[in-house]
């Protein structure tokens, strides 16, 4: 959530703040705002998009090499041109870009207020702009002469909450003060140039060479030199890493949103992240990231599975999988519920926190929970070098590529298909399952790519559909067994993007309640496809249909007694049902994806939200 850049060198600083906060975007879109360091610092900012912020900018305003930028989603204060990033300290000393939550803002408000401080925003950040001021100028007499940087250090120390920043002095105008704590700071290292952003993707045009930042690192930069401290003024060696990551993967690649490309990348995204893992001629299964860990894993009590949102979803996927395949009792959390409820973890738990960003605050703190309750804690991540992986011991990265549309959708194929080789590996090492199921599972992974190209083939299909749902108010997803997550699913598609009530159900679950709802007007999309629960299915369709409700069924392919009660079938190829969840998603995202298409919505920065939910 918001997103930071900031560079200093030999380059326009503008056009790489410009061009950083467009690809920042997707992390908060509500206003924008640049300082950039000629001989004084200007500032620009405004409600709206990026673009809004590019439209007020003239020739005369884009010079200096040096400058720092924030695209912000509003936690403390409505977006408005005043609450928006950067932030001027009150006698203009400091300036500010922050990504996260300074939990005690309002005490250290009172205590500047009566220092004589006033404030111009409602935001927590221009309260942290005035500390650090406030701690600079209270040493402005002092003997030794007193840093901007110190003054940071000793600001942050009395900070609560968390923080991805970049601070720059009015007394030293070459340099940025970077530092993190809770939210993400990447910093790009070039020849003669240093570029500071919440992700890679605003660097990897100009160096792939990075250092990611750890909690309490504070980083200070010059065009010729990087000093990384922490908040104790201890120095700390960088870590500097090489990003492999292609502009290509970052762009639209002649697709109209992200989104729809994010879709239809997700047969790549599969053999990617089944790549050097799964071997079809060799029948075999092998997960490096887990090697050391598997022993544990195997003669696991109990498993634990923390997540949000849609990779909550995955990680139900994974539940139904890893009881199924290994019989080892497991439970999904959402890692919000889990971090504040007191859970009971065993020193024997296994934790798996599954996240595409690998940033999510909560997802963050439960880790930390549950390592401090001594469970073995592994992630399953999508973006590399992220914090989760970084606070995991062992894990597997799903390798679906950047996922810039805010809607998750190859992420969530692709962290399925990590938890169903985790289930299979430790199902046929535990004896969960025999040679022979878990040679056929490996033979029908290997086939999914194939079978969800099939699917996306029938796309204009789903498209007519949409023109059915687009004016509905509400909508009903039914699924069972390994179906009913993908029904929450694709409820939760439904509504993000296109802001149409919907409620995903477990379909036996309908006759307790959700059934008053169902009218001639309701679509209920039903994932029907051939399982041991078919019938049943087949039961609650027939409920729907004597109510008149709109019966929209995904089945597998050749079904003809669903065909004749549902008003319209989407066909998915058959598979072993374990796997179904792969394929039935998808004309679930097609649906949501052209239903706010057609009703005219933002698709790939739906309003309120953000992708990288980084404050809880
Ligand atoms: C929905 C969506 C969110 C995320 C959730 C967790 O389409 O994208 O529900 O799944 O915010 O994010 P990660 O996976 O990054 O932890």
């Amino acid at each position: 959530m918001c997103g930071i850049v900031a560079y200093v060198g030999k380059r326009k600083a503008s056009n790489i703040l410009i061009k950083g906060l467009k690809r920042l975007e997707y992390r908060g879109y509500d206003s924008a705002g640049i300082a950039l360091i000629n001989n004084d610092i200007n500032v620009y900012k405004c409600q709206g998009r990026v673009s809004d912020l590019e439209s007020i900018l003239t020739e005369e305003d884009i010079h200096g090499f040096v400058g720092m930028g924030h695209t912000r989603w509003a936690t403390h204060g409505e977006p408005t041109d005043i609450n928006a990033h950067p932030h001027e300290s009150m006698n203009g000393d400091f300036i500010i870009i922050h990504n996260g939550i300074i939990e005690n803002y309002s005490k250290l408000k009172i205590g500047l207020e009566n220092e004589g401080y006033s404030f111009k925003s409602e935001t927590d950040t221009e309260v942290l702009a005035n500390l650090i001021e406030y701690v600079f100028l209270s040493h402005i007499n002092d003997d030794i002469p007193f840093s901007a940087e110190e003054a940071v250090r000793q600001a942050l120390l009395m900070v609560e909450g968390a923080y991805g920043l970049v601070v720059i002095a009015k007394s030293e105008k070459d340099k940025l003060i970077a530092a993190r704590k809770g939210s993400p700071l990447v910093i790009g290292i070039g020849k003669e140039e240093y570029f500071i952003a919440s992700d890679a993707t605003p660097i990897i045009e100009y160096t792939n060479s990075v250092i990611y930042l750890n909690d309490g690192d504070i980083a200070i930069i010059t065009k010729n030199s990087l000093n990384l401290t922490n908040l104790k003024n201890v120095s700390q060696k960088p870590d500097i890493k090489t990003i492999d990551l292609k502009l290509d993967e970052i762009e639209k690649g002649g697709f109209e949103h992200y989104m729809l490309k994010e879709i239809y990348e997700q047969p790549k995204a599969i053999k990617d992240t089944c790549r050097g893992r799964l071997s079809f001629e060799a029948k075999a299964l092998k997960l490096g990231g887990l090697h050391d860990v598997f022993e544990e894993l195997k003669s696991a009590k109990r498993i634990l599975i923390i997540a949000c949102g849609t990779s909550w979803h995955a990680g139900l996927v994974g539940e139904y999988l890893l009881e199924e395949f290994t019989r080892i009792p497991t439970e999904v959390e959402y890692a919000s519920e889990f971090r504040y409820r007191n859970p009971v973890i065993n020193k024997g738990d296994i934790v798996i926190a599954i996240s595409q960003s690998g940033e999510t605050a909560d997802t963050l703190a439960a880790i930390q929970l549950a390592k401090s309750a001594g469970a073995l804690v592994l992630g399953v991540c999508n973006v590399v070098g992220s914090s989760i992986p970084r606070e995991t011991v062992a894990g597997v990265y799903t390798h679906a590529g950047p996922e810039i549309g805010v809607a998750s959708t190859k992420a969530f194929t692709a962290q399925v298909t990590v938890l169903t080789m985790m289930a299979m590996a430790i199902g046929y090492a535990n004896k969960g399952l025999t040679k022979k199921e878990y040679e056929d599972l490996i033979d029908e992974l290997y086939l999914i790519p194939e079978k969800i190209e099939k699917i996306l083939e029938k796309a204009d299909f789903v498209e007519k559909i949409a023109d059915l749902i687009k004016d509905a108010n509400n909508a009903l997803y039914l699924g069972r067994g390994y179906l009913f997550p993908v029904a929450l699913e694709g409820a939760l598609k439904l509504k993000e993007i296109s802001y149409i009530h919907a409620e995903g159900y477990p379909a036996a679950e309908m006759k307790h309640g959700p059934i008053a709802l169902i009218d001639d007007k309701m679509p209920v999309i039903v994932l029907a496809t051939k399982d041991h629960s078919y019938d049943k299915i087949v039961s609650n369709i027939q409920e729907v249909k004597a109510r008149k409700g709109l019966i929209i069924a995904v089945v597998t392919e050749g079904d003809t007694t669903i065909k004749n009660m549902a008003d319209y079938v989407i066909e998915v190829p058959h598979s072993d049902f374990a796997l179904a969840p792969l394929l039935t998603v998808i004309p679930l995202q097609l649906l949501s994806y052209y239903t706010a298409v057609k009703r005219g919505c933002n698709v790939d920065q739906p309003r309120n939200l953000a992708k990288s939910v980084t404050v809880e």
